[in-house]
């Protein structure tokens, strides 16, 4: 797949407190912050050790709020929506409009971003590929939603929305999804087989599952670090996002 590929993007801001009904600033930072993780722009990619830097790749994704609806009428990209719900967890609910949310735009034709207060310390959870076009999209918590207004630090660098729009493009947890056990696999190849998620700002190496010596890549945006300890995608994530929209989301995209 040559080429850029653009997504266009609805956010739907699903609020009931004022601090939940986010700025077009912070929607527009973190589209900002797409912009430049997908396409390898992120200034802080100069801290991925040398280790892994001829692994580090461009993405040649770009993201833009979408500037038609579904009936192709001039749109803004961004749906506001009272609630009267005071949080959202991962069943869905924020997704229909029945259940106190907002209904996806078909998901052929564009990236649905919900944006709400997600409970328990959820920060976001994204839908694979194949799953119905009711529900699918990501949902983002808005305290780590773009990176100014209701972002909060150690999440306020936008990347959740990255790791999620990851997920959304089929890329499974470096970690590989079995624990901490070394046997789980993230079906990519030039990531180094690791144990478990790492947290907060790892110290290079951290090495697991007989690693070393450059051990873990946990400035990987599909590991749990802090915001502003992950910066890098790998070729072999690219290829794998791109076989998604060669395959499963072809519709998408121009
Ligand atoms: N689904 C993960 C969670 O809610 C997102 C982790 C994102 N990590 C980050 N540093 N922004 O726990
Ligand atoms: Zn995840
Ligand atoms: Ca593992």
């Amino acid at each position: 797949r040559p080429g850029c590929t653009r997504i266009p993007v609805v956010v739907h801001v699903v609020w009931k407190t004022t601090a939940q009904n986010i700025s077009q600033a912070q929607i527009d930072s973190q589209i900002e912050v797409l912009n430049r993780d997908f396409r390898k722009r992120n200034p802080d990619v100069s801290g991925v050790p040398a280790a892994f830097s001829a692994l580090a790749a461009d993405g040649r994704l770009e993201f833009a709020l979408a500037t038609r609806d579904p009936q192709n009428n001039p749109h803004s990209g961004v749906i506001r929506v009272q609630t009267t719900r005071d949080s959202f967890g991962s069943d869905d609910a924020v997704k229909r409009a029945a259940t106190g949310g907002s209904d996806a735009w078909p998901s052929d034709e564009y990236l649905n971003i919900w944006v709400c207060q997600l409970s328990g310390g959820l920060l976001g959870y994204a839908q694979f590929p194949g799953g119905p076009a009711a529900t699918d999209g990501v949902v983002i918590t808005h305290t780590g939603f773009g990176t100014t207004g209701s972002a909060a630090t150690p999440f306020n660098l936008g990347r959740t929305t990255t790791h999620e729009i990851g997920h959304w493009l089929n890329l499974r947890h470096i970690w590989g999804d079995d624990g901490t056990g070394c046997s789980g696999s993230d079906f990519v190849d030039d990531t180094p087989n690791q144990g478990g998620p790492n947290y907060e700002v790892p110290t290079f190496p951290t090495i697991s599952c007989s690693n070393g010596p450059n051990g873990d890549m946990f400035m990987n945006y599909m590991d749990y670090v802090d915001d502003r300890a992950m910066f890098m995608f790998t070729e072999g994530q690219v290829t794998r996002m791109h076989a998604c929209l060669d395959g499963p989301r072809s519709a998408i995209g121009e």
